[in-house]
């Protein structure tokens, strides 16, 4: 492997703490968060509104070429990313269940998954950043000097997102939002492109009985202390 960079890579299934892991850990080191699902969401939400058919590569091709997608750095502390498409903000409208399972269909497009992984190394391209998602540990930053796979038990995963959403003015059926996030990292682990994986490199936690803070600890202390090699 040719040197390190200076990148955090948080990879794992939904639900499992990422987010809000990964955005208190760029905090405390002094880097930029990039939230690499956001950007799927923010992909599947334009393509939605395209209203293409999504198996019609020509048609997904020449819509993304109109995508202009920009990040902004959160509201509040501790919040969600910002995200404008093509001068939109879509911020709120990309945090819903449907849009996960939306982004998860779109993520696995080779055009969608080419663009958003130029765009996340060229954000990367100067490092200290903290990159979260299903494949910035494998695919986007394999070179990372730190790398993370979180873990946790379905059940467990499935009630943060509800306080999540609920947090958010959302209301959603604990089965049936139990039975998505089984769906959709089942699809996220089985495409045949940059599936979810842990990297071979990468330290894994089980996020199901420590809580956030601990977890944040455990991460700092080692990226402060130790380099993958
Ligand atoms: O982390 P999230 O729930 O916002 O991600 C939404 C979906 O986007 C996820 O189910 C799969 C896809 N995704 C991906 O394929 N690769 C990433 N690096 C991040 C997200």
């Amino acid at each position: 492997m040719s040197e390190r960079r200076e990148i955090v890579t948080i990879d794992g299934p939904s639900g499992v703490g990422k987010s809000t892991i990964s955005r208190r850990v760029a905090a405390a080191l002094g880097y930029t968060y990039l939230d690499t699902g956001a950007m799927y969401r923010a992909v599947a939400l334009f393509l939605q509104q395209s209203q293409i058919d999504l198996s019609d590569e020509q048609a997904v091709s020449s819509t993304l070429a109109a995508l202009d997608l920009q990040l902004l750095p959160a509201v509040q502390e501790d919040g969600d990313v910002g995200v404008v498409v093509n001068g939109q903000d879509v911020s709120s409208a990309i945090r819903t269940s449907e849009m996960g399972m939306l982004a998860s269909r779109v993520s696995a497009i080779p055009l969608v998954r080419k663009r958003l992984t130029e765009m996340q190394q060229a954000i990367g391209q100067a490092g200290k950043i903290v990159a979260e998602g299903r494949d910035t540990g494998t695919v986007v930053f394999p070179d990372a000097c730190w790398k993370f796979f979180l873990e946790a038990d379905p059940e467990e995963r499935a009630r943060r997102r509800m306080a999540q959403l609920r947090a958010a003015g959302q209301e959603v059926d604990a089965e049936e939002l139990l039975a998505m996030i089984v769906k959709r990292d089942r699809d996220d682990q089985e495409r045949t492109l940059a599936p979810l994986q842990k990297a071979e490199d990468a330290i894994v936690i089980d996020t199901t009985f420590i809580d956030i803070q601990e977890v944040c600890r455990k991460m700092l202390e080692f990226v402060q202390t130790k380099k993958l090699s």
